[in-house]
C-alpha cells in the first residue's frame, strides 16, 4: 500500500512513524513534512491547503490512501478534492469537519444529538456579550467561533479581558466554567462505525503547574490510571455514536477521528471540543501504544469497512511525550536556532525513547528549529514513571537555544 500523509507537524511525524513499522505499507511520502519526517517519507513541496494540488499529487505517486493531518486543510476541503479524485481518504469532508471548523456548530449538533456540553450562546455584539458572560459569572469562558489553532480560547476571571477577547474575535461562543480534569478521546469512524482509541491527557498551558498560556498542548501521557476503567465505554455511548449519528442523519456523515476533548466533572463528562483529526500531542502517546498496524486501520474508515476490522490491539505499556518549544512560544515564536543532541537520544535512547519532529527543517547539516512547537520527545516505558524518566533523559540530551518544555508532564498521575 502507498500512502501520503499531509501535514508538517510532531501528529504527521507520530503517524509516518507508525506507517513506515505497518509491513503492508511499501511506500511512505509526506507534503510537506520536516527534517524528521524526510527520515521516513519521502517530502514533497506541496501546499497542504491546495486541495487540487493533493489529489494531483496523491494521483501521480499512485496513493492508495492519503491521510489529512491538520485541520485547516480539512476544512479547506482537501478530503473532498482526494476522493474526488477516486482515491480513498482518511479525513472527513469539509462540511463534516466543521465540527471542529466552528464552534457554533458543534454547539448545534451536540444539542441535537443530546450530547453533554457545557451550556452556551453564541454571541457578535458588545450587549450579546455582557450578558451571557454576566448569566454565567465568573471564571469567564470566551471562545473564538472559528479556528484558532488551539489559542482562541481565553478561560479568565477577569472580565475586562474576556470583553476584549470577544471583541477582537467578533463572533464568539460564551460558556460555563468547566471544572474537573481534561480527557483527550479519539475514535476512528467511518462514519457509521466507531472504535474508540485509548485516553489520553495533554497539558495546553505553557508553564509547570498549568500556569500560563493556552498552547497547542506541551505534552500528554496515555494510560490515565486515575481514570474510571469505564470512560471510554461511556463516552462511546453518551458523545462518540451519538455525535456521528447525528452527523450521518444530517447528510453530513463524519469519516476520519473524531477527536472529543472531555472535561469529567462532579456532574459527569462534558465535551469542551470536538476536532475533526488526531490530536497533538496526544497522537504521539495514543499510536505509541497501538499494536495494529495503522495503515489497515486507516483505510477501513476510509473506505467504510471497519466494521469487518478485527478489535484494536493496545500494548500494556505506558507513554509520555514531553514538547520542546521556542522561545517565546505561544507568541510570536523565534526560529531559526539549531537543535544539538537528536543523534545522542538515537545512540543512547532508542528504541524506548525517540525525537518527532514538530517545527524543523534542515539547513545544510543542520536541522534548525522553524515554529513554536519544534520536538515531541516520546517515550514508552512498564508504567508511566519510567516513561517519564526515559523522555526527560531524551529531553536533557537536546539542547536548543532559549527553548522551553515543561517538567511536569505525568508528574501527577505517575504519582
Ligand atoms: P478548546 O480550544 O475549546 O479545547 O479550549 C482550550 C482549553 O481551554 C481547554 O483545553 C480547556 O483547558 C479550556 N476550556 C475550554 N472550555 C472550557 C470550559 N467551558 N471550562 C473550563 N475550561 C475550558
Ligand atoms: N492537543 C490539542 C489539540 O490537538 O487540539
Amino acid at each position: 500500500m502507498k500512502v501520503l500523509v499531509i501535514g508538517s507537524g510532531a501528529r504527521e511525524h507520530a503517524l509516518c512513524r507508525s506507517l513506515s513499522l505497518d509491513p503492508a505499507v511499501t511506500a511512505l511520502h509526506c507534503a510537506p513534512g520536516n527534517a524528521g519526517i524526510a527520515e521516513a517519507a519521502e517530502l514533497h513541496p506541496v501546499d497542504a491547503l491546495d486541495g487540487a494540488a493533493v489529489a494531483g499529487l496523491a494521483r501521480e505517486l499512485g496513493a492508495d490512501l492519503v491521510v489529512v493531518g491538520p485541520e485547516a486543510p480539512l476544512v479547506a476541503g482537501v478530503a473532498d478534492a482526494v476522493r474526488d479524485a477516486g482515491i480513498p481518504c482518511f479525513g472527513p469532508s469539509k462540511e463534516a469537519a466543521l465540527l471542529e471548523g466552528s464552534k457554533a456548530f458543534a454547539k448545534d449538533v451536540m444539542a441535537g444529538a443530546g450530547v453533554p456540553t457545557a451550556r452556551s450562546y453564541v454571541c457578535t455584539t458588545a450587549a450579546e456579550v455582557d450578558e451571557a458572560l454576566d448569566a454565567f459569572g465568573a471564571p469567564y469562558v470566551v471562545k473564538d467561533d472559528g479556528l484558532a489553532a488551539g489559542k482562541g480560547v481565553v478561560v479568565t476571571g477577569d472580565i475586562e479581558q474576556a470583553r476584549e477577547h470577544a471583541r477582537a474575535c467578533g463572533r464568539v461562543v460564551i460558556e460555563e466554567f468547566l471544572d474537573g480534569p481534561e480527557v483527550s478521546l479519539f475514535a476512528v469512524t467511518d462514519g457509521e462505525t466507531v472504535v474508540p482509541l485509548r485516553p489520553a491527557q495533554d497539558f495546553k498551558r505553557a508553564l509547570d503547574g498549568d500556569e500560563g498560556p493556552n498552547t497547542g498542548g506541551m505534552g500528554a501521557y496515555s494510560p490515565l490510571p486515575w481514570a474510571d476503567p469505564k470512560l471510554v465505554d461511556e463516552v462511546l455511548d453518551t458523545v462518540l455514536r451519538p455525535t456521528v449519528d447525528e452527523l450521518r442523519r444530517r447528510g453530513t456523515p463524519f469519516a476520519g477521528l473524531l477527536y472529543a476533548g472531555l472535561a469529567i466533572t462532579s456532574r459527569g463528562v462534558r465535551v469542551i471540543e470536538f476536532n475533526a483529526r488526531f490530536g497533538d500531542p496526544e497522537t504521539q502517546v495514543v499510536l505509541a501504544r497501538l499494536e495494529t498496524p495503522l495503515a489497515g486501520v486507516l483505510l477501513a474508515a476510509a473506505n467504510g469497512t471497519l466494521a469487518d476490522l478485527p478489535p484494536l490491539r493496545w500494548s500494556d505499556d505506558a507513554a509520555v511525550t514531553v514538547v520542546i518549544a521556542s522561545h517565546n512560544y505561544p507568541d510570536t515564536p523565534r526560529t531559526g536556532d539549531p537543535i544539538v543532541g537528536l543523534d545522542a537520544v538515537a545512540a543512547h535512547d532508542a528504541p524506548h525513547a525517540y525525537v518527532l519532529h514538530a517545527g524543523t527543517r534542515r539547513e545544510g547539516d543542520a536541522v534548525v528549529s522553524a515554529g513554536g512547537r519544534v520536538l515531541s520527545v516520546t517515550a514508552t516505558g512498564a508504567d508511566l514513571t519510567q516513561a517519564r524518566e526515559r523522555a526527560y533523559t531524551a529531553v536533557s540530551r537536546i539542547s536548543l537555544d532559549g527553548s522551553q518544555h515543561r517538567t511536569d508532564i505525568a508528574e501527577r498521575a505517575a504519582e
